[in-house]
């Protein structure tokens, strides 16, 4: 393969607009999984990088994560940026989960850890429920048709995930536009601007909101997550305010648009897949199923990175230390080699494999809560909508991180 033809189909990990036209990022990724499956990506807007495509390459940088760390580079971000970002707080600017390694990155999960284990997450089904109802309620008042993004799908899991926090439901607006400006930093029409001090800006004002929170839940802790976070020690100490913030962005972020992408982008391949749809009507205790599917099939977090502390081997590639690896989970989760005809969709797909929530210690904390957000919110609309349907054509946002699609034009009939 010549250079130029490389660098074409490896221009898809650092164009924005291509994880909006998922042919063209599914083309590319399946060539690089057959011919170049570990390969280094120049670009102008960011340090160079390792891209691996295979799933089973995905889980061996993921296993090793000793030699393969989060930091100091956990996520692709325009060079510029990550220079910005060490300049601010001496490089201190945010310090979450994904930006940990062991031990630091133990600990800290041990803080909320037991929070999100699957019984404790089940006890939550009927809150959930409640306000899955409420959304499609929310449908009912809007006369047969609607934009599925904006009106049901950015809603439902931002609702979620703040009141398991604990915030004021009169909060939520300005944590939504927050959170929705923070992740569409690479869509013009969802970032404030695409100026980096502008963007800078988005983190501070979510910094200030939770520093101001965690104030309140020490002097009047309550029974919600956020009472956790304030009041965790570690070491015998609590959180500094950095730490604190971070964990309470790392959660409202990473429990909103990934979820809401995943509900949004899951309706669409039902709407484009009558039969599955049907099949799934015809029998809900498919429903776990067909989430795992539409997560695989969705995959709205498109990249995390890990950087070698070491040489290492991948497939037959060597990454010499300091060299960072971008893990292109939208690919190993369409991998011929795994998963059975990947680009079918197939709401009873057995023995799913999909990897859209990481693998190893970082995997999703919140991978339990997701799933059931999913299966209990497309068991309240099948049993309460008919003839749904797509209704014009939906589009996608531009990102390099988490995003799908930003406009699902849909129209039913409520039963
Ligand atoms: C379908 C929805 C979701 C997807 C696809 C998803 C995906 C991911 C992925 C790929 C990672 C990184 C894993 C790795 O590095 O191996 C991650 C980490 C994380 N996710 Fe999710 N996520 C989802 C929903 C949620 C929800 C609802 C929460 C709510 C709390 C959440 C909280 C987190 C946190 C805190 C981390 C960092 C974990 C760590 O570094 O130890 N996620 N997620």
């Amino acid at each position: 393969m010549s250079l130029a033809d490389l660098t074409d189909l490896t221009n898809v990990f650092v164009d924005p607009a291509a994880y909006a036209d998922e042919e063209r990022f599914h083309a590319a990724c399946r060539v690089l999984r057959r011919e170049r499956p570990v390969v280094r990506v120049e670009s102008e807007r960011y340090r160079p990088f390792w891209a691996v495509t295979r799933h089973a390459h995905v889980l061996d940088v993921e296993r090793d994560h000793e030699h393969f760390r989060n930091a100091p580079r956990p996520l692709l971000t325009p060079a510029e940026m990550e220079a910005r970002a060490a300049q601010a707080n001496g490089g201190q600017m945010l310090r979450t989960l994904i930006h940990m390694d062991d031990p630091d990155h133990k600990a800290f999960r041990g803080v909320t850890s037991t929070w999100f284990l699957p019984g404790r997450i089940r006890a939550l089904e009927d809150r959930i429920r409640e306000l899955a109802v409420r959304y499609i309620d929310h449908m009912a008042d809007l006369d047969g048709s609607c934009d599925f993004v904006k009106e049901v799908a950015v809603g439902f899991p931002l609702h979620v995930i703040l009141s398991i926090l604990g915030l004021p439901e009169e909060d939520f607006p300005r944590m939504l536009q927050l959170t929705t400006e923070l992740f569409g930093s690479d869509d013009d029409e969802l970032s404030r601007s695409r100026d980096p001090q502008e963007q800078m800006a988005v983190l501070f004002e979510l910094f200030q909101y939770f520093v101001a929170l965690t104030a309140d839940r020490r002097t009047n802790p309550t029974e919600d997550l956020a009472s956790v976070i304030a009041n965790a020690t570690l070491d015998g100490r609590p959180l500094n305010d950095i730490d604190s913030a971070s964990y309470y962005v790392i959660i409202a972020t990473a429990g909103h648009d990934t979820t809401s992408s995943s509900i949004a982008g899951g309706l669409e391949a039902l709407l484009r897949h009558p039969d599955q749809l049907a099949r799934l009507r015809d029998d809900p205790s498919l429903g776990a199923n067909a989430v795992e599917e539409m997560i695989r099939w969705v995959t709205p977090v498109k990249e995390f990175m890990r950087t070698a502390t070491e040489d290492r081997t991948v497939g037959d590639e060597t990454i010499p230390a300091g060299d960072a690896v971008y893990l292109a989970y939208l690919s190993a989760n369409r991998d011929e080699d795994v998963f059975e005809d990947p680009f079918r969709f197939d709401v009873a797909r057995p023995d799913n494999k999909q990897v859209a929530f990481g693998y190893g210690v970082h995997f999703c904390l919140g991978a339990h809560l997701a799933r059931l957000e999913l299966r209990v919110f497309f068991e309240e609309l099948l049993a309460r909508t008919a003839n749904l349907q797509l209704a014009g054509e939906p589009s996608r946002s531009a990102t390099v991180f988490v995003g799908g699609l930003k406009r699902l034009p849909v129209s039913y009939r409520m039963r």
